[in-house]
């Protein structure tokens, strides 16, 4: 028999390390190695098994057969199911993570009580509140009718032999994977070897039963999820809940998605009656706009397959600084100063002696390089201070040689862009021909410097 020994297990990334150190070896975090026990423990591998059990034979069968259920269960909350590529769906295990207070509880609320009144099995187990705190979550969200089936209880084991009884549930809501703890393994709950066993369990009902599991996990400041890094190789799909301090809005991210596409968004406004959907997210972002200012420039973007509106807006001071300030709020800053550096070197435009402030309006976080053209636009307009005409739209990837190159879903942006009233647009060359309403006042450069021209030019 093996005997037990200690070791120690990072808690970020999840590598096994003989004895303790301040820094993980692996990942480079500090402080995050766990003393915990083998014995018996799952992922200790087989030689700490006590006795070998003879395996039972499994049936074998076909690729075709029957398939009792419609294979997704939709939520009808549009923005979710989008998120989710069309609903849970069933025998698949979900990973929900999100800061502490950004909403996952009340969305997951919302999205159960929607479920369970339209006939669906819908059980709830929340390791992190009693039920009194649930139930008046439920009321303020006037979904206290619904029959979701409710248990407030931590332990892995008691909740499977919970759920085992009656007919088996459509979905399974686990809030939070942190606080659940199984007797296989020996470490406090929330640890790495807790969290991954407990997980397992529980993705292993999913597939043998075919109920949805949703688990819900707590994010770190650094934006991992805490402890279950190693919970988001295992489960088929992962969402992000996230949102900027201040604002109302939240949006769901698809992370990771083997049933659907990933890249997509789904935008929610925290309320006092909960999360309102938000289906045209531009009009959001663009909110309180004021068109006449200079160094403000309206981003086409795309977050998936949905256009979304977005306004950046620079100031670019004169600097009493040697080393002058660069400040980036919603972008990248490595991608910033790209594009500082190709107007200073293509362009003629000089910024040495400027601070330059960024910040894409309404709290939104802007991921693609299609924003270069529209943040080149609100530099040189606020440089200059001219202002840039209030209804036109700006798409485009710069390169380093200065030149604009195409970016895809162009005809997608430009219908956006209409939609919302705009009547011009500064793109790459395309392919294809403009929308009509588009087509006069539009401008294709070939080159930034062109852009820089005309702006310079105070051409509207
Ligand atoms: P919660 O769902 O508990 O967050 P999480 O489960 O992600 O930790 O949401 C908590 C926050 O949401 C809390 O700060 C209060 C706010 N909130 C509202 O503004 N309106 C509401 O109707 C509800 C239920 C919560
Ligand atoms: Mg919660």
């Amino acid at each position: 028999m093996a005997k037990s020994r200690i070791q120690f297990i990072c808690q970020n990334c999840g590598t096994v390390h003989a004895r303790w150190a301040g820094k993980c070896d692996s990942c480079g975090a500090w402080n995050t190695l766990v003393e915990e026990g083998t014995a018996g423990g799952i992922g200790s591998g087989p030689q700490s098994q006590k006795s070998a059990r003879k395996g039972r034979a499994v049936a074998l069968t076909t690729l075709s057969g029957e398939i009792e259920d419609a294979p997704r269960i939709a939520t009808g909350i549009s923005e979710l199911d989008r998120a989710t590529g069309g609903g849970f769906v069933r025998g698949s295990a979900l990973l929900v993570g999100g800061d502490p207070g950004i909403g996952k509880s009340t969305l997951l609320t919302q999205a159960a009580a929607a479920l369970a009144n339209r006939g669906n099995r819908i059980i709830y187990v929340s390791g992190e509140e009693a039920v009194a705190q649930i139930r008046l979550r439920a009321q303020r969200l006037g979904a206290a009718s619904s029959p979701v089936e409710l248990a407030a209880e931590t332990n892995v084991e008691d909740i499977l032999a919970t759920i085992s009884d009656g007919p088996r549930p459509d979905l399974l809501i686990l809030d939070s994977i942190q606080t659940l703890w199984t007797d296989l393994a020996e470490s406090a709950p929330g640890t790495v070897t807790q969290v991954r066993a407990a997980a397992q369990a529980m993705i292993r009902f999913a597939k043998s039963t075919g109920c949805a599991v949703v688990l819900v996990g707590h994010v770190t400041k650094d934006g991992q999820i805490a402890g279950p890094r190693v919970v988001e190789h295992m489960v088929d799909a992962v969402l992000y809940f996230e949102g900027e301090g201040n604002h109302h809005y939240r949006i769901l991210r698809t992370v990771k998605n083997r049933f659907g596409p990933t890249d997509e968004i789904g935008v929610f406004e925290m309320g006092d009656k909960g999360l309102r959907e938000v289906p045209n997210p531009s009009e959001l972002f663009l909110g309180e706009r004021s068109e006449k200012a200079p160094g403000a420039a309206v981003f086409a973007g795309m977050e998936g397959t949905r256009p979304v509106l977005a306004e950046i807006q620079a100031l670019v001071a004169p600097s009493p600084l040697g080393t002058p300030r660069r400040a980036v709020v919603g972008w990248d800053s490595a991608r910033l100063s790209m594009v500082l550096a190709v107007l200073e070197a293509h362009c003629g435009v000089k910024f040495s002696q400027h601070d330059v402030y960024l910040n894409v309006a309404g709290g939104y976080r802007i991921a693609e390089p299609a924003a270069d053209l529209a943040v080149a636009a609100a530099l040189v307009s606020s440089l200059t201070g001219l202002a840039l005409p209030a209804d036109c739209v700006y798409f485009g990837e710069i390169s380093l040689s200065g030149a604009v190159r195409a970016v895809a879903h162009a005809p997608q942006r430009l219908k956006e862009a209409e939609k919302l009233g705009f009547g011009k647009a500064v793109m790459p060359i395309l392919s294809e021909e403009l929308p009509a309403s588009l087509a006069t006042g539009s401008f294709q450069p070939e080159a930034l410097s062109e852009l820089v021209a005309r702006i310079a030019a105070g051409t509207k």
